[in-house]
């Protein structure tokens, strides 16, 4: 099979094209505009494989994308470029409303042309998998049950709003025009090549650097993770034996709250990088409350019947082996993502 990716520099992207290349054997075309969090390292171990191939361009450039079309005559899309930070979308929404979903709207578009110009046997293979977030069903309290694909749409975030219209965008696609459509919702991925922004990477560049580690309010929120690897493998188990028109939720069954998390690596740090300094005893002396931040989704937790029953998909990686794989890989590659010209270490102080 012959897939288009999109975001495949990014964190979820980069793992999937290998997977899709290595373990599957299929052909690659990477679309991605190299943003502040992408980084084409990630992607060494492919770059000369005959069967992957790397086009720069955002994916609002619609002559560019058709021009991608023409030149590459893809069998499927799976569509993961996307702004991903929620604190990001707090300081400015206008990028995600941009990049989430006229991306999204241009990128429809622009398949849906290529879609109709193709010969039937093509047609008939032809997939838009739209890789979403379980943040578009809005924050759960601890009574609630989990989300599972039915639950409505209740989005807190610019962020997760930006999500939720891109999945509708793609839901309209199919009902209108008939686009043959899969929507995956996952929920917080963990593991290699992680933007230091999100929590889990955030935390061990913090700890590793003996500075404070920022945990918003109480620390009480809970996320439910998976690793990344298990994600690239539900994506291509989905996209391969899902329905058109479809949605399937993707999930860790490992909910934790954020204040386990930053404890769990403080521990296992002090194992692998005992400290030494006159101050600091212990890597969990660094965390340090601070303000909440606005809209603040309190729990997220995804009911994954459907992909375990119809897609016969459940998560293989527990968290205490997928958080000591991450670990390490970090603490072997601190500086990985200083390689990033569009990155000045603006938001998180990690360049000295
Ligand atoms: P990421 O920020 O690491 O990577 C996103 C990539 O998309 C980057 O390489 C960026 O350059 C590219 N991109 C952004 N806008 C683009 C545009 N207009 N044109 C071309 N490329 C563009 O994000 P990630 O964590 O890998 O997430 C990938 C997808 O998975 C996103 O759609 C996100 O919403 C979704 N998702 C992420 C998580 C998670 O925990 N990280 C969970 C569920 C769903
Ligand atoms: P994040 O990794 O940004 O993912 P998301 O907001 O998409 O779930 O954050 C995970 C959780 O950790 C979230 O509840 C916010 C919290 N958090 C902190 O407490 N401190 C931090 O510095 C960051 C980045 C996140």
């Amino acid at each position: 099979m012959k897939y288009l990716v999109t975001g495949g520099a990014g964190f979820i992207g980069s793992t999937l094209i290998k997977q899709l290349l290595k373990k599957h054997n299929n052909i690659v075309i990477n679309i991605d505009k190299l943003g502040y969090a992408s980084n084409l390292d990630s992607l060494k171990s492919v770059e000369s494989n005959p069967k992957y191939y790397f086009e720069k361009t955002d994916i609002c450039n619609e002559r560019n994308l058709s021009k991608i079309f023409k030149k590459h005559e893809p069998d499927r899309i799976i569509h993961l470029a996307a702004e991903s930070h929620v604190d990001r979308s707090i300081d400015a929404p206008a990028v995600f409303i941009q990049n989430n979903i006229i991306g999204t709207y241009v990128l429809l578009n622009q398949s849906y042309k290529y879609f109709q110009e193709i010969k039937n046997s093509k047609r008939k293979k032809f997939l838009f998998h739209h890789v979403s977030t379980d943040e578009v069903y809005g924050s759960l309290t601890l009574d609630d049950t989990p989300f599972d694909e039915n639950n409505r749409y209740e989005p807190s975030s610019p962020y997760s709003a930006s999500k939720a219209s891109s999945d509708h965008l793609v839901r309209s696609w199919n009902q209108t025009f008939k686009l043959p459509t899969i929507i995956t919702n996952c929920s917080n991925n963990y593991g290699p090549y992680q933007f230091p922004e999100k929590l889990i990477p955030l935390t061990i560049y913090k700890a590793v650097n003996l500075q404070n580690i920022p945990i918003y309010g109480k620390g009480d929120q809970i996320r439910d993770w998976l690793y990344v690897e298990d994600h690239a493998e539900a994506l291509i188990k989905v996209n391969l034996k899902g329905n058109d028109g479809e949605t399937y939720n993707i999930g860790g069954n490992c909910e934790m709250t954020n204040l386990d998390i930053v404890e769990h690596i403080c521990f296992e740090l002090d194992k692998l990088r005992p400290i030494n300094d006159k101050y600091i005893n212990k890597h969990s002396d660094l965390i340090t409350f601070v303000k909440d931040r606005p809209g603040h989704d309190y729990r997220y937790a995804m009911n994954i019947d459907k992909i375990k029953n119809k897609i016969g998909w459940k998560p293989k990686v527990k968290f205490e082996v997928g958080i000591n794989k991450t670990i390490k890989w970090y603490l072997k590659n601190l500086n990985w993502y200083e390689n990033n010209q569009n990155y000045k270490g603006e938001r998180l102080g990690l360049i000295k």
